[in-house]
């Protein structure tokens, strides 16, 4: 019998916590002796869920390359493997076991290869007992808190050829300075704030990052301008509710509309985020889409039911007629924003009628896009034990009907830019065609059109000729 008891495990009630207690800045140095550590050794990282997640993989990433490692995708080459997991819903969890189990035989032929669990999953104390009892072949389990330690874990496992497990539950710190091993080079995430105090009553999220912390205006700047000098054409915001961001500074008032119009100034082509609340989107936050050229003119924002009665039992803090006023002012500064959206349906208690209110909702406001998603009980939330009274066929059936509403939008949505011209980051050549230029037009649609690869990296102007459902097609026009 193994003594699961001697880790340094998570704890979710723990991690529900939230405190007074200032955020501590911290910077990011890696020990002398462990510089050279990987030199001769390769990596694979893989991994799933929100772009969050894939800015912490280009973290790992920096790090394992700043220690010597190079980067492979091939398993068998690799001495270590990293699974960065995501914990949003259930299908997320179980493609991960389906990975571990896949991977056990990888040890039996390579015992010196080291393989770690990181990411969300790893932040659930339900997931880590699982993996100490069933999966003896992974070496390593690491949280979201604790990142900047891989250096010294990888050394301890290595050397002391012991399984280290340390998931921190604390509300979250910054840690600055961090390397970045980024993978496009003309796209870059750039990470402004961590963590949610939301509560949504369904979401694990709140428990597995923390409180919400913001970095500072003059680091995020100053990143921004380093991307700039390195020729990326784009930023990508991120946060877990980017529109909490500063909300936590105590000695000043600046937000995140402002901190749209400062980047706005440094003069990089691209500026988007993700993701929003729309109880937190602001007036300056508005604002800055009407009169920052930088700031590009879509917007994802979650509304997860159109019903005020299932918007309450989430505890979403906003009610269906709120979103409709947020949107008509965002409308009214940008005329031309493109809205996507998320949506969960047969959250517990969920009536027909409710549902009906959603697929109103989407018809109202006539949304570009949508991610759908049936519930799914996530262990330690609120949800997790509201009674769950919908039947299997029937929450298959209101994700069906929404999926098809939400395709109309997408197709709809293509239409309006027929003959328009847009312009395109170019970022490689399509899937289906190496002669085809694929990118993403201002409002994030995928544009494919025939061209030369010099235009890769380039923003370039076409002029749309065949909207598709999922894409459009065009014509370059210079
Ligand atoms: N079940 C289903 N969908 C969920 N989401 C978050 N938690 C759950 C859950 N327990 C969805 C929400 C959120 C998106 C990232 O994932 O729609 O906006
Ligand atoms: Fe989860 Fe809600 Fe926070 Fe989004 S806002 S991460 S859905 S708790």
């Amino acid at each position: 019998m193994i003594d699961i008891d001697k880790y340094f495990k998570p704890n979710l009630k723990q991690a529900r916590k939230r405190t007074q207690a200032d955020t501590e800045y911290k910077d990011f140095q890696l020990d002398e002796r462990l510089q050279k550590f990987g030199v001769g050794k390769f990596y694979k990282i893989q991994t799933y869920g929100c772009q969050g997640n894939e800015a912490d993989g280009e973290t790992m990433g920096g790090i394992l390359r700043d220690m010597g490692y190079q980067p492979t995708e091939d398993e068998a080459q690799a001495d270590i493997i990293l699974i960065n997991t995501c914990a949003i819903r259930e299908n997320a969890e179980n493609r991960i076991w389906g990975e571990l189990g896949r991977m056990k035989p990888l040890k039996r032929r390579n015992p010196d290869l080291l393989l770690g669990l990181c990411g969300c999953m790893a932040q659930e104390e339900n997931v880590v007992n699982r993996v100490l009892e069933k999966y003896q072949h992974v070496d390593l389990i690491f949280g979201t808190h604790n990142i900047h330690l891989l250096p010294q874990y990888i050394e301890t496992a290595h050397f002391n050829k012991e399984r280290v497990i340390e998931v921190f539950s604390e509300e979250g710190n910054i840690v600055e300075n961090l390397p970045k091993a980024r993978q496009n080079p003309y796209k870059a995430w750039v990470n402004i704030m961590f963590g949610c105090d939301e509560f949504c009553t369904y979401c694990i999220v709140p428990y597995t990052r923390g409180k919400e912390r913001s970095r500072s205006k003059e680091d995020i700047i100053e990143e921004v301008k380093e991307l700039k000098a390195l020729g990326y054409q784009e930023v990508t915001l991120l946060g877990q509710n980017v529109n909490a961001y500063g909300k936590d500074f105590k000695d000043q008032d600046y937000t995140f509309g402002d901190l749209l119009m400062d980047l706005d100034k440094i003069g990089i082509p691209r500026i988007r985020f993700t993701t929003s609340h729309p109880h937190d989107l602001d007036d300056k936050t508005i604002e800055a889409f009407r009169s920052c050229p930088s700031v590009m003119p879509h917007l994802h924002l979650p509304v997860q039911s159109g019903s005020n009665a299932v918007l309450k039992k989430m505890n979403r803090h906003y009610t269906r007629e709120l979103y409709v006023d947020v949107i008509r002012k965002l409308r009214e500064a940008k005329p031309d924003i493109a809205l996507t959206t998320d949506i969960i349906v047969a959250f517990p208690t969920e009536t027909e009628a409710d549902f009906q209110m959603t697929l109103d909702l989407v018809k109202e406001i006539d949304f570009e896009g949508a991610y759908t998603f049936i519930f799914s009980k996530r262990a330690g939330t609120p949800a997790y034990s509201f009674e769950d009274n919908i039947p299997e066929s029937e929450k298959k059936e209101r994700l069906k009907r929404l999926i098809k509403l939400v395709n109309d939008g997408y197709l709809r949505a293509s239409q309006k830019y027929m003959n328009q011209v847009v312009e395109v980051l170019v970022e490689g050549v399509s899937k289906q065609d190496e002669r085809t230029l694929a990118g993403y037009s201002e409002h994030n649609k995928l544009v494919n059109f025939k061209g030369d690869k010099s235009l890769i990296g380039k923003i370039v102007k076409v002029k749309i000729t065949q909207p598709r459902t999922w894409f459009l097609i065009g014509e370059a026009c210079e």
